[in-house]
């Protein structure tokens, strides 16, 4: 899938603009503070129908308006898609081929955007990796956000319940219903993570090894909180999962929280052995984010038979040579790319791939060449 033509009103510093952008390689420069960030959080919007950055999207409309209007005109293998947004405080519509839409259709390949802020999926907390996890490689599974949905319910009623048990306004005998609840959803989310990690390890160790020039390792494991011994089926957690409850129940009803499960795991990344969360350069961790990117996009060809749109702030031009190399390899004449940079880097491709130079100024965007 690819972008062909891009119009935006109103959006953050921009007025009018409109955007034709190369079916390959787009290259977005400027100085800090003039639109780049804003462009893509344009184009994510159109794939996406949200902003990367804000749940409060009435902070996207430009300042001083009431209302953002984003075109797009996509094409994809089998057909040209038109999607117009209209955003208002308080109210969205899109509309997809003049068919007004709730969300994007299944199998929409989307997008996949690397902005700086990702690199906290190594070094960052424990809460960064499950989001991750959650919304961006559960997503490739439709039972993942239903089982995710239904397991932090119980957890914050379970929750309250401890509190009220503490509070001794409820018998200790309640909690045996939203224990059930809790080892239900969350032995078969446990157990459709596991199945996340077996066909992300494989991959990952392989895009990275890659990537590195084949320099280095990357292994991901999984900590449980449940302490589970693997291979275990959705009904082995379940057992486990309960039997440890009872464990840790005076525990649990003193601090009044649920103190295991998956809403409590973490996984970390291994570069030849050594944790990269401890020891990882700035380089390193960059690189293992892009490994998980590359990840992403090769899922949604599988799921969707189309490759998404990619989107890199501000990352591109920091990799060195051999790994931008690397990740062009990937990429090249299939997945639609768009980069930003303060720099005047340019680029160039052996083959008859063009590259095309945008310009960003005060919300105003020039087209400067195109190679
Ligand atoms: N709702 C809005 N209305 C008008 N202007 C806005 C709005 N939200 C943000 N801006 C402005 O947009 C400007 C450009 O933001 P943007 O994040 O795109 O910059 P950038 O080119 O990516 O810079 P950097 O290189 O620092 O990342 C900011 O200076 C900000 O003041
Ligand atoms: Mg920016």
């Amino acid at each position: 899938m690819y972008l062909k033509r891009l119009e935006i009103a109103n959006l953050r510093n921009y007025n009018n603009q409109i955007v034709e952008p190369n079916v390959f390689f787009n290259i977005f420069s400027g100085s800090n503070a003039q639109g780049k960030t804003n462009l893509l959080e344009a184009i994510y919007l159109s794939c996406t129908g949200k902003s990367f950055r804000t749940q409060k999207e009435s902070e996207i409309i430009s300042w001083q308006k009431n209302f953002l209007c984003v075109n797009s005109l996509f094409e994809t293998n089998t057909r040209q898609v038109e999607v117009k947004i209209k955003l208002q405080p308080n109210k969205k519509r899109i509309e997809v081929n003049g068919v007004l839409i709730k969300g994007y259709p299944l199998g929409w390949p989307g997008v996949v955007m690397f902005k700086p802020e990702h690199l906290a999926l190594v070094k960052g907390a424990p809460l960064e990796r499950r989001r991750f996890l959650d919304m961006e490689l559960g997503s490739f599974y439709p039972r993942y956000g239903y089982l995710l949905g239904q397991y932090n319910r119980v957890v914050i009623q379970r929750n309250n319940m401890l509190k009220e048990i503490k509070e001794k306004k409820e018998e200790v005998t309640t909690l045996q219903v939203w224990n059930k609840q809790l080892c239900r959803y969350g032995a078969e989310l446990l157990f459709l993570r596991m199945e996340i990690f077996r066909l992300l390890s494989p991959l990952i160790r392989e895009i990275h090894h890659d990537l590195t020039s084949a320099e280095e390792e990357l292994d991901v494991r999984y900590f449980s909180t449940l302490k589970i011994n693997m291979p275990a089926s959705v009904d082995d957690i379940y057992v486990q999962f309960a039997k440890r409850l009872q464990e840790i129940a005076k525990e649990e009803i003193k601090r009044s929280q649920t103190l295991i499960g998956p809403h409590r795991d973490d996984f970390s990344f291994y570069i030849n052995g050594k944790d990269a969360k401890t020891y990882g350069s700035q380089g390193q961790q960059r690189t293992i984010v892009l490994t998980l990117k590359i990840f992403q996009i090769l899922q949604w060809y599988k799921e969707a038979g189309e490759y998404p749109i990619l989107l890199l702030d501000d990352v591109f031009f920091e990799l060195d040579k051999n790994r931008r190399m690397a990740l062009l390899k990937w990429v090249e004449g299939l997945v639609q790319t768009f980069v930003t940079t303060t720099g005047e880097e340019k680029i160039s491709f052996n083959n008859n791939l063009t590259v095309k130079n945008f310009f960003i100024r005060s919300g105003k965007i020039a087209n400067i060449e195109e190679r």
